[in-house]
């Protein structure tokens, strides 16, 4: 599999900009192995459209800005992640995520991608994932297939992100049951939230059925305004379901009402998703970015140091 073009989704974004050079340049150098195992981190949330590629990719960019040596593994049949970082999706029976899932002798070191970002490389998602669901039905043992190829990896790299599909199927169970934490981005929409009842259902289950201590450990809100008022309410609300895990972007500054805080909604989301590059290496003084550094910061210091 090679790296595709940077323009990987085949668009042409009016406006388009050049990655932020000096925050590349910031990266090269600064290569260096941080942990001895590395931790896994499953961005999930069964909502469509939340937010979860777009999360995944800005960590990525951001922890290899750091000099964390970044693991991709794309579960999703859409391969956004993939596309997203510049790389062609997997089309064959013998590429990428689905291999690693369908095939019994599978190596993970023969579908590992480089891209064209220092520090990241990518197990890739694609079409052919439609099929994992039904073929692995029967298969005794079928919650664990991921988690075997992730844990050979685990010496191999710092940060493993899992990119999951908008549903709670085998898929996401596998990357659940492969992680060691869940981060979930969140919509401030009602139905959005509403959602959230059924991933903490379904990370309940698997610590019971499946006797695996994993939990939902960062959440934080997206396309989020602190002037509109159904923010503010969303906020409270995610505040009150996950009072240790919600991170605020921004600090409540003391001449001003506290409303929280979340990433904002900004065009260079997509611009930098449709020129392959991780957000936050493609402009990296965005406010946007800015936010999702916040994040960076958390999780690091939360799951990542000590
Ligand atoms: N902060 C933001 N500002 C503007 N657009 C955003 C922001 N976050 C995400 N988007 C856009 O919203 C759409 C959905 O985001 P994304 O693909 O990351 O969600 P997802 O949860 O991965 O979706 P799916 O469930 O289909 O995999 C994309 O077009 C993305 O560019
Ligand atoms: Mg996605």
């Amino acid at each position: 599999m090679s790296a595709a073009p940077t323009d990987a989704a085949g668009i042409t974004t009016p406006g388009q900009r050049s990655p932020d050079n000096r925050a590349t340049r910031r990266a090269v150098g600064r290569i260096t192995r941080k942990l001895t195992r590395a931790k896994v981190i499953a961005v999930a949330n069964q909502k469509g459209g939340s937010g979860k590629t777009t999360t995944i990719l800005a960590l990525a960019g951001e922890l290899a800005r750091r000099g964390f040596r970044v693991l991709v593994i794309d579960c999703d049949e859409q391969g956004n992640a993939t596309i997203g970082l510049g790389v062609a999706v997997a089309e064959q029976d013998t590429e990428g995520t689905y291999y690693l899932l369908m095939d019994d002798e599978a190596k993970p070191a023969a579908v590992i991608a480089p891209t064209p970002h220092d520090n990241i490389s990518v197990i890739a998602g694609g079409p052919k994932l439609s099929e994992v669901a039904a073929a692995l039905a029967s298969e005794m043992g079928n919650h664990a297939f991921l988690s075997t190829h992730v844990d050979a990896l685990r010496g191999e790299f710092d940060v493993i992100l899992l990119d999951t599909p908008p549903a709670l199927s085998l898929l996401t169970i596998n990357a659940l049951y492969a992680a060691d934490e869940i981060t979930t981005p969140i919509n401030p929409g009602v139905f959005d939230l509403r959602g959230i009842a059924e991933l903490t259902k379904t990370v309940k289950r698997i610590n019971s059925r499946l006797n695996k201590a994993i939990a939902i450990a960062h959440v934080f809100l997206i396309n989020f305004n602190p002037r509109r008022r159904n923010d503010q309410d969303a906020y409270r609300f995610v505040k009150e379901a996950f009072p240790d895990a919600l991170i605020d972007t921004a600090d409540p500054q003391p001449d001003r009402e506290w409303h929280g805080s979340g990433v904002p909604q900004s065009a260079s989301v997509n611009s930098s998703q449709s020129a392959g590059i991780p957000l936050t290496l493609y402009e990296a003084r965005a406010a946007v970015s800015r936010a999702y550094c916040r994040v960076t910061d958390v999780i690091e210091q939360r799951s990542l140091r000590g």
